[in-house]
């Protein structure tokens, strides 16, 4: 574990300079942290855009929406619709992100298990094209909403198929104890089919699931997609053929965090998802072949992403650790914290060296649980003011900032064509004092 920078956990433009040091879209990160200061969210535009195409290619120019949970701010909502994905949102706040930056409404997948009146009104008003329905009191509270006068929705049912993801228990929504959606087994699933299709004040537009987050076997896609194929051809038994037109598959593909992480690729994916439709259709008699769709987050925002942090303090504790402490933590990256997560951390300036120190690299929160990356390998020379880099942070880094301790949250930069943009301001320290009324 001494070993150089490993490129394949950097985003597609990460190059190495003859003299070692890192660039990401053609921008030198050294350069960019005295630019926007630290800690600061570096993403590859290109990589950004990449991975979208390679999604809209594996299955179709329909077939997916970015999930924003991952990553939202509108210069990503713009860069989304202008690679022509559509959108999963899974608030008001983030349907507000969104249609603030001119997404067409009608391309917007709106999510949520406890969607308020407030929040599905400003969806049927804004003419959101689909809204994925979670429980039967959420159908109540649309039917109310469309006999007041606003248009009715085409409904996704979010179900549960009993599924294990084989990934932290956190992040895995498929088994059948879950806060989403409607169980498929006890037969709710169906139920909420008749309902919706017999209402006069929703349109049944299909199917949804998403078994969980940063999954690694496929064959958990598979089992899923059968266990909803199944229930399409028991939905279209009982309401009529053809009641289903769409099933979203969710997100939910893994990426590499460190490594020796290998991924299943999007191809892959994709050809998994549709071997197991196309079984289950044929096995089932389903009548039409429904359009399926995907809502990737992680995998296309998270490898694009890096944080850059300016190290602090080293503090050598000799015979137990050696903690260096950055300028940023849980504040800017709560996946350690909270999932037990596992990154890798580089310095972005001596690229090329080998790195046998292992070092604990420490946030500057009030939390001994504020550890970034236990165990981190880095160069021998570590040392006061170097600018140290944790890659794959693009997805639910930022997305999951906060002020706890109040510190402001980073900067965020898009680079392409040695060019970089800021595309999120850091914030001040009278940001923090911005919603207080005395
Ligand atoms: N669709 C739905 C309905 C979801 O709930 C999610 C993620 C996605 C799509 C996108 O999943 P992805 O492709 O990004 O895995 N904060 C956690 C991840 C929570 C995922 C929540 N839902 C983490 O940092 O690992």
């Amino acid at each position: 574990m001494s070993a150089p920078i490993d490129l394949r956990l950097l985003p597609a433009t990460a190059a190495v300079s003859p003299d070692g040091r890192l660039s990401i879209g053609g921008c030198d990160l050294g350069l960019l942290a005295e630019r926007f200061g630290t800690p600061l969210f570096v993403y590859d535009e290109a990589h950004l855009r990449a991975r979208c195409r390679e999604y809209v290619g594996a299955f179709g120019p329909d077939g997916v929406a970015y999930a924003g949970k991952a990553f939202l701010c509108r210069a990503m909502v713009r860069l989304v619709g202008e690679e022509g994905l559509h959108l999963d949102v899974a608030t008001g706040g983030e349907l507000h992100v969104a249609l603030s930056a001119g997404f067409p409404p009608r391309r917007i997948v709106f999510h949520g298990n406890n969607k308020s009146d407030e929040e599905l009104g400003s969806a049927l008003a804004g003419g959101v094209g689909r809204i994925v329905a979670d429980s039967f009191t959420e159908l109540d509270r649309l039917e109310k909403l469309v006999k007041g006068g606003l248009a009715a929705p085409r409904v996704l049912l979010r179900v549960t198929p009993g599924v294990e993801a084989h990934t932290h228990q956190y992040i895995e929504t498929g088994t059948e104890d879950s806060k989403f959606g409607f169980p498929v087994r006890p037969g709710d699933a169906l139920e909420a089919a008749r309902r919706v299709a017999a209402s006069p004040y929703l349109e049944l537009a299909g199917l949804h699931c998403h078994i969980g987050s940063q999954i690694h076997v496929l064959e958990s896609y598979a089992r899923a997609a059968a266990v909803v194929v199944d229930l399409a051809a028991e939905v279209e038994a009982a309401v009529g053929a053809g009641a289903i037109g769409e099933l979203n598959l969710g997100g939910g593909l893994g990426i590499a965090y460190h490594d020796g992480d290998e991924p299943p690729t999007v191809a892959e994916y994709a050809a998994v998802l549709r071997r197991a439709v196309d079984e289950a259709i044929s096995d089932t008699g389903l009548s039409s072949r429904p359009a399926v769709l995907v809502e990737p987050g992680r995998s296309i925002a998270g490898t694009a992403g890096v944080t850059l942090y300016r190290v602090g303090t080293i503090k050598e504790i000799v015979g137990v650790r050696t903690y260096a402490a950055v300028d940023g933590g849980m504040s800017d990256n709560a996946r350690p914290a909270t999932y037990g997560a596992r990154y890798e951390a580089f310095l972005p300036e001596r690229a090329t060296a080998e790195r046998p120190l292992v070092v604990t690299v420490a946030g500057k929160h009030c939390e001994q649980g504020d550890l970034l990356v236990r165990d981190a390998t880095l160069p021998a020379d570590l040392a006061v003011g170097d600018l140290l880099c944790t890659p794959a942070t693009g997805a639910y880094g930022y997305a999951m900032a906060s002020n706890y301790n109040k510190v402001p949250r980073p900067a965020v930069v898009f680079a392409a064509g040695g060019e970089a943009r800021l595309v999120v301001r850091r914030e001040t320290v009278d940001d923090l004092l911005r919603l207080e009324e005395t």
